[in-house]
């Protein structure tokens, strides 16, 4: 399986914008010899400056690097203003309700709701340039408005996905100091209403930064209001004008904060901001999407992470594309409803995730050959490595074996795609990122030698040129930045981007990534950290100590595994009971995505004498692997065998 190779579909290819290894290769020698140039003539025929920029890089401050210095220009007017002459009339998000209700918003309509949302934030709420808005929304076409609104005005959006809880949610509203929260009372799920309000009231108490509280009303459910604080979008849009004028921005002011999870601490508010980010995206969708004028494309993953930000908001809309929004589950009514929609809609680019392409074969092997898909030409998976068997059925029942598969390996702090096919010009390999996008100087680096990796040896993914959407920052803390992202690998002496991912080359030079180095856990392609996994756990009365290792897992590409030491050495009266009473306050600390999938009540951790919890001792517990490591040197030997017991019995 692993030799086997697939050549770009030649009739697609023709029409490419690469189209070619011959086009891809001039392309990214010329930005390996002329760098700045490369960029630079980029950034002038893609964006609309207000005003041109006048250095291309900035690095005397690496890590802290500037983009297109001295340029002004304002993201939601690339995203829609620029457009209204050529395509006002041209749906620029196609919006899918879970019930199948449908809505088209053009460009010009779409220009009209962000003009009367950004008023809105304006006139009623004072938010101006610079300030903080959290956005706590459902997959509706009010969410894309205020994303776009907060751009409008200058105002920083930070996302926190819907099924986050309250207190995930109070975490990224003080670490922000975010003075506006943008929710719904809710929306539907499978036909039922489910609330997002009474989260967002239990993640504000007196001591908040929230002033206000923007409710859109979608379910129309019964919901609390704080007088005073709580207000109806639904009844302040009313008189809003459909023109705000667009700020005018610095190509380096801050465009949105994303929390992610790191190894440790509490969650990382990833920066990004203007410029260099909208460019990437844009760029990103034409090549790798190659989507064209009448073509619509779909995204099925969630504003709330970054993949809806570039790949369903600002990447489409920046190069006027047509994106399809889904507020529902792919599996409901039945796993024929994502081929059905491609069917409806005529849906030419499809981009997923590994853990939506597993549950989808598994639960409706047969369901694509139902469904006309005539309409793909191109299939995108994002979010974790594809296993073999997932990337086949993908290509071959979803594809017909017609479309070129992409699979896109990036991060939050990549802001976009960093390796990936390119579906006219790359030959591709199944469960395989194959080579670094244009632009993009990616490299497997051997830590410890700062030197490129041989073939097949197992190495660090690195980036070591800044590159225009990477991370600016960690919100807050200059030094974490610093330390997460540039502390691991040095190349020539000089510390590189690493991205926190293992990786390998194969004889054609081709990079397959083999997953996270670090403790980070990679649960249906969400990055989940082992510490605050654990933090929350230890909430529990009685949990003494804990440790949490990922364990593969069929359908989510990795569950949480988690090994307790209980207080009390009495053991357990009732262990399901204990369990459910810990992924309760899972639920509550962090939301459902953490939730234990394995718990062990061991009666002790395996440590190094110096008190050192020896993860990979639990990894291969959890595996069923045996354990080649010398346990002689832990501070109790005894207990590996101890939980070896436990685990298998
Ligand atoms: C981590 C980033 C990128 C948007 C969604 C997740 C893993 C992502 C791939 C891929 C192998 C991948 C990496 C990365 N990952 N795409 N195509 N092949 N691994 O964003 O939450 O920032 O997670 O997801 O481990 O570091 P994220």
């Amino acid at each position: 399986m692993s030799k086997q190779i697939f050549q770009p579909n030649a009739a697609f290819a023709a029409d490419a914008r690469i189209k070619n290894m011959d086009e891809y290769n001039a392309l990214q020698n010329k930005a390996i010899e002329d760098y700045e140039g490369f960029w630079g003539d980029y950034a002038k025929e893609k964006l609309d400056w207000i005003e041109p920029f006048t250095n291309v890089l900035d690095e005397s401050e690496a890590p802290f690097v500037k983009w297109f210095d001295g340029g002004k220009l304002n993201v939601s007017a690339q995203c829609i203003d620029r457009h209204l002459d050529a395509r006002k009339n041209k749906a620029a998000i196609i919006f899918e309700g879970d019930r199948g209700d449908k809505q088209v918003i053009t460009y010009l309509e779409l220009y009209h709701e962000v003009n009367k949302f950004a008023n809105l934030l304006k006139e009623d709420f004072g938010v101006q340039k610079g300030d903080r808005v959290v956005i706590y929304m459902p997959m509706i076409p009010e969410a894309a408005y205020a994303m776009l609104a907060c751009a409008r005005i200058g105002a920083i959006h930070s996302i926190v996905f819907g099924g986050f809880s309250s207190e995930a949610l109070k975490d990224r509203i003080e670490d922000a100091a975010a003075k506006v929260v943008i929710t719904a009372d809710g929306a539907f799920r499978k036909e039922k209403p489910y609330m997002l309000k009474p989260v967002v009231d239990a993640a504000i108490d007196a001591s908040s930064p929230v002033e206000k509280v923007l409710v859109v009303e979608r379910n129309n459910e019964e919901v609390t209001w704080v007088e005073g604080r709580d207000y109806s979008y639904n009844e302040l849009i009313k008189d809003k004008s459909t023109e705000c004028e667009a700020e005018i921005m610095e190509s380096e002011d801050p465009l949105f904060l994303l929390y992610t999870s790191g190894s440790t601490g509490k969650p990382k508010g990833v920066q990004h901001n203007s410029a260099g980010y909208i460019l990437w995206a844009q760029m990103t969708m034409e090549w790798v999407f190659d989507v064209k004028e009448n073509d619509t494309y779909w995204c099925t993953a969630d504003i709330g992470w970054i993949t809806g930000h570039t790949y369903i908001v600002y990447g489409p809309l920046a190069m006027g594309a047509t994106t399809v929004m889904f507020e529902g589950v792919i599996t409901y009514p039945d796993a024929g409803r994502p081929w059905k929609m491609v069917q409806d809609h005529r849906i030419n680019q499809f981009y997923t995730a590994p853990t939506a392409i597993r549950v989808l074969h598994k639960m409706g092997e047969d369901e694509p050959a139902k469904y006309d898909l005539s309409s793909l030409k191109v299939l995108g998976t994002v979010g974790e490595p594809i296993d073999p068997p997932a990337w086949k059925w993908y290509y071959e029942e979803v594809g017909s074996s017609q479309c070129a598969i992409v699979d896109t390996y990036w991060q939050t702090e990549t802001g976009g795609h960093i390796v990936s096919p390119l579906p006219g010009a790359t030959p591709i390999k199944p469960a395989c990122a194959t080579l670094p996008l244009p632009g993009i100087i990616a490299e497997i680096l051997d830590p410890a030698t700062g030197e490129k990796t041989e073939v097949d040896e197992t190495g660090y993914m690195c980036i070591t040129r800044p590159w225009p959407s990477q991370i600016r920052g960690v919100w807050g803390d200059k030094e974490r930045y610093v330390k997460s992202y540039y502390g691991d690998v040095q190349k020539d002496g000089k510390a590189v981007y690493f991205t926190g991912d293992g990786a390998r080359y194969d004889e054609d030079g081709y990079i397959t990534i083999t997953g996270r180095t670090d403790d980070v856990i990679n649960v249906s392609g969400h990055r989940m950290g082992t510490a605050e996994v654990e933090a929350a756990i230890k909430k529990h009365a009685n949990v003494a100590e804990v440790a949490v290792v990922g364990k593969p897992h069929e359908l989510k590409g990795e569950g949480i595994f988690a090994y307790i030491v209980l207080k009390s050495d009495e053991g357990v009266a009732d262990e399901v009971a204990e369990m459910r009473a810990i992924n309760t306050i899972i639920k509550q600390e962090i939301g459902n995505i953490a939730v234990c999938d394995d718990m062990v009540f061991a009666p002790g951790l395996p440590k190094t004498r110096s008190g050192k919890i020896m993860r990979r001792i639990l990894r291969a517990i959890a595996k069923g692997e045996a354990i080649t490591q010398d346990i002689s040197t832990l501070e109790d030997p005894s207990i590996v065998a101890k939980i070896e017991a436990m685990v298998k019995g």
